[in-house]
Order: structure tokens, then C-alpha cells, then sequence
């Protein structure tokens, strides 16, 4: 299991190789949501593999490195591929670039997603703000021995998605003629897409979307005090629900036709966030 002094080695290197560049907000992508880190001006690119105990990304759609430059006028740090528990990787893994973002001052996060809709008033291509979780069967990430600088043995979860940051993003796509969901995000290890069963019973407890990443990012965030804003991009309809298999190209394809969208409300919502909050 990985020790404070190792994310606090990693922090280093990450913050060694940004020179003088402090980021404020972290920002993770989803599949296909890569191209936000196109608007960064001059961003400084760090492959994963340069940071000592950080994992690869191998998921198709997610490039494997960290972006930093300015967007909206705020310094941030992109994420262009995630760690997914359905790679091999641990719950703690997939957790890591949080806590280094801790360790070097950022205590703001945006974590964007593919979800696929399980409520049916959902189509592709709408966007769900998350404004809840659930993860039954899946290990988590603050499983082991307490890292009491990051937070307690056992954190309150009874609030992980920031109120104010919701309503600032809704504001700024409804603005755009754009009407966006609130709804709970079903966490599922993966890699298999779910069975319409599995699907129904998600429904039944309470679920509007499903997808395989962004929860233990989340978990890990909260436990160590951050500020966050989950967006799912509803990609697909869940399982059984439409009479038509499930396909990766089909998640990749309709995150690359959002991803612009997507990206102009992340960089107004940092516009208007206030760091000093
Ligand atoms: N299920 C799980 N993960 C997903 C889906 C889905 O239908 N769509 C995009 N990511």
C-alpha cells in the first residue's frame, strides 16, 4: 500500500516538472472528453509514466498524461485519461492523482464522465450533474491503513457533490440553451457493459446512470476535503433499454460530438468560479 511520503514524492516531481506553475483546479476527463485540453494556453505537458508510483492509462480515448496551463483564467491541471479499477490498476491507484493534487494545494475538482442513461427521460448526449453516488459491491480506495494527513478513519459522505458549483454550472448551460440533469451516478467495476437485470435493479435503488470511473477519484476527493463538480455525458442508453447491443465506439464517438459543448461550459463555469471559496 502506498505511504504519505510516497504521494508526497510524487507531489514533488509533479510540481518539479510544472517549474513555476501553481494549479488551482483539477480537471479529469472522460472517455472521448479529451479535447478540453486543447483551449489550455500553453499548457506543460507530464506523461503519467514521469511520476514516480502514478500508473499508466491504458483505456482507449484517455491520452495518459497530465495538461497544465490557464483555462477561464484560472490555473489548472487536466487530467487526459483517468486509472480505471477494470485496467488491473487498485482502488488506490485509480485515487492518486487526487491526493498529489492535495498535496499541492488544489482543493477544487471537475470530473467529467461517459455514463450510460438508466432513467428513461434521459437520451444520448445529455448531460447529468452528479449529485449523489452509489458504489455496494466495489472495494474502495480508503480501504487500508488511515492516512490521517489526509483525512479521517472514517468521512462523512453525506454530501460529495458541491451545491453551489451545481448550480453555477446549470446556470451557465441553461444559458446556453442547454438543459442539464441532477442525478445519482451508479458506480460499476466494469470492463463488461450490464446486464438489462442489472440495469433494472439499478433503477429500482435509485440510479439514473452508470459508468465505470469517477467514484473513487470522488471518494478519495472528499475524504481529503476538496470542493467537487461531477458531470456525466449520458453516451448511451443502459443496457435493455434500447433493443441494441452496447458498443465502446459508440461511448468514444458520442463523447468526441459533446466534447466541445462540454468544454465551453467548463471554461465559462472556471470563469465565474471564485478560488478564494
Ligand atoms: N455502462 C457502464 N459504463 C458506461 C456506459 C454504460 O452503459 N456508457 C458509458 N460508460
Amino acid at each position: 500500500m502506498l505511504k504519505y511520503d510516497d504521494y508526497a514524492e510524487s507531489a514533488k516531481a509533479l510540481c518539479r516538472a510544472l517549474g513555476e506553475f501553481c494549479p488551482e483546479v483539477l480537471i479529469i476527463l472522460g472517455s472521448g472528453l479529451g479535447r478540453l485540453g486543447e483551449r489550455l494556453k500553453d499548457p506543460i505537458a507530464v506523461p503519467y509514466g514521469d511520476i514516480p508510483h502514478m500508473k499508466h492509462s491504458t483505456a482507449p480515448g484517455h491520452a495518459g498524461r497530465f495538461l497544465a496551463g490557464e483555462l477561464g483564467g484560472k490555473s489548472v491541471l487536466l487530467m487526459q485519461g483517468r486509472l480505471h479499477l477494470y485496467e488491473g490498476w487498485a482502488p488506490e491507484d485509480a485515487a492518486f492523482p487526487i491526493r498529489i493534487a492535495k498535496l499541492m494545494g488544489i482543493e477544487k475538482l471537475i470530473v467529467t464522465n461517459a455514463a450510460g442513461g438508466i432513467n428513461t427521460g434521459y437520451k444520448p448526449g445529455d448531460l447529468m450533474l452528479i449529485s449523489d453516488f452509489i458504489k455496494l459491491n466495489a472495494p474502495d480506495p480508503l480501504i487500508g491503513p488511515n492516512i490521517d494527513e489526509f483525512g479521517p478513519r472514517f468521512p462523512d459522505m453525506s454530501r460529495v457533490f458541491d451545491r453551489r458549483y451545481m448550480l453555477d454550472f446549470k446556470r451557465i448551460a441553461e444559458a446556453h440553451g442547454e438543459k442539464v440533469h441532477e442525478g445519482v451516478y451508479y458506480y460499476c467495476m466494469g470492463p463488461r457493459y450490464e446486464t438489462p437485470a442489472e440495469i433494472r435493479l439499478m433503477r429500482v435503488l435509485g440510479a439514473d446512470a452508470v459508468g465505470m470511473s469517477t467514484v473513487p477519484e470522488c471518494v478519495a476527493a472528499r475524504h481529503c476535503g476538496m470542493r467537487i463538480l461531477g458531470i456525466s455525458l449520458i453516451t448511451n442508453m443502459a443496457a435493455g433499454i434500447l433493443d441494441k447491443p452496447l458498443s465502446g465506439e459508440e461511448v468514444i464517438e458520442a463523447g468526441s460530438a459533446a466534447s466541445e459543448r462540454l468544454s465551453t461550459y467548463v471554461t465559462e463555469f472556471l470563469e465565474a468560479m471564485d478560488t478564494d471559496a
